[in-house]
């Protein structure tokens, strides 16, 4: 939540930051702004809504910016404040000799705020962020020095934060740093760059230094010195990184969630390359550090993650209970922290994280890792802040997903955990027979992505269809129930009407209730399961009531045309394989529909890409 942009260096300030910030876009999008170092003055602009919003206002004030050699920027996501100027960022103290700008929450501000005020600061906005101007100006009163003043802050301040800071009085550098929210620097040639994620830096750098927790950085416009909060000298560690370009344009796709959901194929295809080598031997997953013994004698599997990640991981649980024989229990991060759970040191917690950034997730896992738990995380970005406290990372390898709505990083997610619940199942000696069947299965599934993919123009003429109803129900059995959820969930992200998932069998059990012609009922239908004849039965109930049913099937049978009205064909698949390919169909279908009635399909109202507050 949050992006954030410094640049130091003779290139076009303005055009640096705004070209971060438009990058960093899917991490908030309902205000931003920039402050600039520019004739010895700190020059703020701030428009609210999207970026477009502050260039067109950076560009009527043309004539008042010069030859700034510095600045900071900030794309924002509201926790503490309406999306208002005055709230946005970047803040300044109260005599504007420092400004910052902040990711992440400052929990105790409201008592910092009361003190700050009686020193004499005065506050203009409703944020959190504005006390941490405030703290630091005091500190420089004293330290006449920003890095100085902000090590003095920084133990007053409890919560999360990655900062840059700018002070009046240091026209040569930016200090940033970071604690439970990303932040890295880009070292260029005479250039440096700041960002809280590698796509605000690419363009300029692929020198990399990732900054740790409570590690301060003095970047200047040649050099980059970090130190501790004790003062001592950390070594600047550069990395290289492989640069993803491609990942960050829209390779002539309207939209990044339509490109991210035709990306499918080959990231599955790349995922199962060297997992399986040959169907007969065991799937090969090096990246699991937790020995055979434990594996073999765990007590149980927890599942935690959220949204998006969350359905991956209900689908999860039936793959590790299908194949390896362990309980598995799923739960939402956000609850399994705020309750008595039974996590000890015989059970194996794995958290599913697309970002890596998710703060209930983190939180959860900390909570597990604490009670000795063996921690395996699931995530598209394995420099990600989750990954410091797993024991293994298994890398979706999704490529950065820059819609907001997830979709490529899900059946990233699904198929690791099909390969993580075959690995289990193999050291544990269960299912042997029926596994070599599942890894052949599993290398067709990228070709049936395809298939699917080729279907697409249909499946755009029936979303026009649809786009006409207010309301849904979704309802699944099995494996596929989660597919229903995600499918419900991806509609209401990114095209605002209402879609509630149901377990097929509890339709009759209450929301049969909501069921008339206005109600359409979307269905999954995977033959060669009990579940296929009852979900039938269901969908035969909800067509007694008038809904207009619709389903996403594998079925050939010729009866379903006369029940449905809208049957969408994906490829014969077994059940336990199908979420892999069912999802997409309603992947497409939310975005036809939210393309079709005209809303802003990456970029939905009140979301953002990582939910860094609990
Ligand atoms: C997915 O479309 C959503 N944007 C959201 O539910 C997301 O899956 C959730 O916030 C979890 O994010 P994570 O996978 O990065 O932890």
């Amino acid at each position: 939540m949050c992006g954030i942009v410094g640049y130091i260096g003779n290139s076009d300030v303005v055009e640096i930051l705004v070209n971060g910030l438009n990058t960093l876009k899917y991490r908030g999008y309902d205000s931003a702004g920039v402050a600039l170092f520019d004739e010895n003055k700190i020059k703020v602009y701030k428009a609210v809504g999207k970026l477009e919003n502050l260039k067109d206002k950076l560009s009527t004030v043309k004539s008042e910016i010069k030859n700034p050699f510095m600045g900071i920027g900030h794309i924002r996501w509201a926790t503490h404040g309406k999306a208002n100027e005055v709230n946005a960022h970047p803040h300044t103290s109260t005599t504007s000799d420092i400004v910052i700008v902040h990711n992440g929450i400052i929990e105790n501000f409201k008592e910092l705020r009361e003190e700050l005020i009686k020193k004499g600061c005065v506050f203009k906005s409703e944020t959190d962020t504005e006390v941490v101007a405030h703290l630091i100006s005091e500190e420089y009163k004293n330290t006449k020095n920003l890095k100085e003043a902000v090590k003095n802050a920084l133990p007053q301040l409890k919560g999360a934060y990655a900062l840059c800071i700018m002070s009046i009085n240091e026209p040569d550098n930016i200090v940033c740093v970071r604690k439970n929210a990303p932040l890295i620097i880009g070292v260029g040639e005479n250039e440096n760059i700041i960002a809280s994620d590698i796509p605000a830096i690419i363009s300029l750098t692929s020198n990399i230094i990732y900054l740790n927790d409570d590690e301060i950085a003095v970047v200047k416009k040649d050099s980059v010195s970090i130190e501790n909060l004790d003062g001592t000298i950390i070594p600047c560690k550069i990395v290289k990184m492989f640069v993803e370009t491609d990942a960050i344009s829209k390779m002539g796709y309207k939209h990044y969630m339509l490109k991210e959901i035709h990306e499918q194929p080959n990231i599955v295809r790349n995922l199962l390359n060297g997992r399986i080598i040959d169907v007969n031997s065991s799937v090969e997953l090096p990246e699991i550090k937790i020995s055979k013994d434990t594996l073999k004698n765990l007590s149980k599997v927890q599942i935690i993650a959220c949204g998006t990640s969350l359905h991956a991981g209900q689908i999860g649980k039936y793959l590790i209970e299908d194949f390896a024989g362990v309980s598995v229990e799923v739960e939402p991060a956000s609850e399994y922290i705020y309750r008595k759970n039974t996590t000890d040191e015989n059970s194996l917690v794995i958290a599913i994280s697309q970002s890596g950034e998710t703060a209930d997730t983190i939180t959860a896992v900390k909570q597990a890792k604490g009670k000795g738990a063996y921690i395996v995380v699931i995530t598209n970005r394995p420099d990600s802040n989750i990954t410091r406290y797993a024991d293994s990372v298994l890398n979706v390898n999704a490529g950065i997903e820059v819609s907001v709505a997830a979709t490529k990083s899900y059946t990233a997610q699904l198929l690791t955990l099909y390969l993580f619940a075959i690995y289990l199942a193999e050291i544990k000696g269960e299912n042997l027979d029926k596994l070599s069947d599942l890894k052949r299965e599993l290398l067709s599934i990228p070709t049936k992505m395809e298939e699917i993919l080729t279907t697409e123009g249909d499946i755009e003429k029936k979303s026009e269809q649809l786009s006409k109803y207010k309301n849904f129900v979704y309802i699944g059995r099995g494996v596929n129930l989660p597919t229903a959820m995600e499918g419900a969930l991806k509609l209401k992200e990114i095209s605002y009407i209402n879609a509630n998932a149901y377990p097929a069998g509890e339709l009759k059990h209450g929301p049969i209730a909501l069921l008339d012609e206005n109600m359409p009922v979307v269905s999954v239908l995977i033959p060669g399961h009990i579940s296929y004849d009852k979900t039938i039965s269901n969908c035969e109930e909800a067509k007694a009531r008038n809904a207009k049913l619709i389903t996403v099937t594998s079925s050939n049978d010729e009866k379903l045309s006369k029940l449905f009205d809208v049957i969408i064909k994906i490829p014969e698949v077994s059940d336990i394989l199908s979420p892999l390919l069912s999802v997409i169909p309603f992947q497409l279908l939310a975005y036809h529909i939210s393309n079709f009635l005209g809303k802003d399909v990456d970029q939905p109202r009140n979301l953002a890409k990582s939910v860094t507050v609990e």
